[in-house]
């Protein structure tokens, strides 16, 4: 009988005894000497919740607005390039799964499926489709850019993340040393001119990715492209990859409808605090004038809920999604979805919280690290 997963690294351990050693390492790299990755998930360590007691926590209820949507709960899933090297059903699986869960799924513009097709799997068995968003690295060619944009306005996603901390990629070592590259059968599947096709032969001491974000993305991306993006879309624009106050204000001036407190999951500039560091000073500078999200080491329901506790409307997992796919496919996936809910459930309860209102930031306090825990 196969063990029980009962928390998100149970699937984590699994994951890496099935999936191939490249893929492995590359789902769960941070840059450089990682220690931004190490400190994305001890953050939540150094927060320490200080529940109320005596209020009637029979019913808990976890349900949320997320730009216009109404969520299940107020974890969703982040953008992850080339689900289908964890499973042959990549992304059109973990949508499937965001909308049995009643969660909404960021769509990575590096996808191994396309925009339509992840759309078409949730509205198969008819009704509406699931709540999706694209997430868009803005090329140096504006033209496919914006086709980007307009497929996923006419599939029907409800919202554009533009990622702002990507001008080059970071250096991911053991990408490097494996000499990472998409699989030979699988493709960056809303790209179909050849140039952007993701296979060089020899990538001198470079990661295959490094060199395809050197070659298509524009390291020249200022603000006004943010205002120039918002200019062409009627959907609503988060920026993602945010981590001041400063930038956040600009944000909120160029009409950001929201902003993702994000360092990439720790891959791109190593040394970066980690998220739920600067989570205050952001939610501060913006002052209610835009949503603020956070993603980077949400790995429990007690995670999400400082999160919350500290500004953030809702929170996006990245790689505990991949576990979950390479483990059981769509399966995989629900069951981390529905073991984070059941988590925040009963942490919300402890707390003395009913509902995601009730959740403020009296309910933490930071305490400088004492012990190990
Ligand atoms: C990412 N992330 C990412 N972000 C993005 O904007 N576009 C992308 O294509 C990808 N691809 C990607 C691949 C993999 C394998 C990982 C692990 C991450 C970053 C992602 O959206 C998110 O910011 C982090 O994954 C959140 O951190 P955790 O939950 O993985 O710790």
């Amino acid at each position: 009988m196969s063990s029980l997963n009962v928390c998100v690294s149970d699937f984590e351990e699994k994951a890496r005894k099935v999936l191939p050693k490249a893929v492995y390492d590359y789902y769960c790299s941070g840059a450089d000497e990682q220690k931004t990755l190490t400190d994305n998930v001890v953050a939540f360590k150094r927060w320490r919740l200080i529940p109320r007691v005596l209020r009637d926590v029979s019913t808990v209820d976890l349900s949320t607005w997320f730009l216009g949507e109404r969520l299940s709960m107020p974890v969703c899933v982040a953008a992850t390039a080339m689900q289908r090297m964890a499973h042959h059903q990549g992304e059109t699986a973990t949508a499937r799964a965001c909308q049995a869960v009643g969660t909404g799924m960021m769509l990575s513009s590096w996808a191994t499926s396309t925009i339509e097709e992840v759309m078409s799997a949730t509205t198969a068995a008819g009704g509406p489709g699931g709540v999706l968003w694209l997430q868009l690295y803005i090329y140096k060619d504006r033209a496919l850019t914006l086709s980007l944009v307009r497929r996923a306005e006419q599939a029907g996603y409800k919202a554009i993340f533009v990622t702002v901390d990507t001008p080059y990629l970071g250096r991911r070592r053991d990408d490097m040393r494996n000499r990472f590259q998409l699989p030979a059968h699988l493709s960056m599947a809303n790209f179909s001119t050849a140039s952007l096709a993701f296979s060089e032969d020899s990538y001198g001491d470079d990661s295959g990715l490094a060199v395809y974000v050197a070659k298509a993305i524009d390291p020249s991306l200022s603000w006004d492209d943010i205002t120039w993006l918002k200019a062409n879309t009627h959907l609503p624009v988060i920026l993602k990859g945010i981590l001041n106050g400063e930038d956040a204000v600009l944000a909120v001036n160029c009409g950001a409808d929201g902003i993702v407190v994000s360092n990439h999951g720790a891959r791109q500039l190593d040394g970066v605090p980690a998220t739920l560091d600067v989570l205050e000073e952001v939610v501060q500078a913006v002052d209610g004038r835009c949503d603020v999200y956070l993603d980077g080491g949400v790995r429990q329901g007690t995670d999400v809920l400082k999160a919350l506790a500290l500004g953030a409307k809702a929170v996006f997992i990245g790689r505990p999604v991949l576990w979950g796919l390479a483990c059981e496919g769509e399966q995989g996936v629900v069951e981390v979805l529905e073991l984070l809910k059941k988590e925040l459930q009963l942490a919300m309860a402890l707390s003395g919280c009913r509902s995601i209102a009730e959740v403020t930031r009296s309910l933490v306090r930071r305490f400088e690290f004492t012990s190990r825990i």
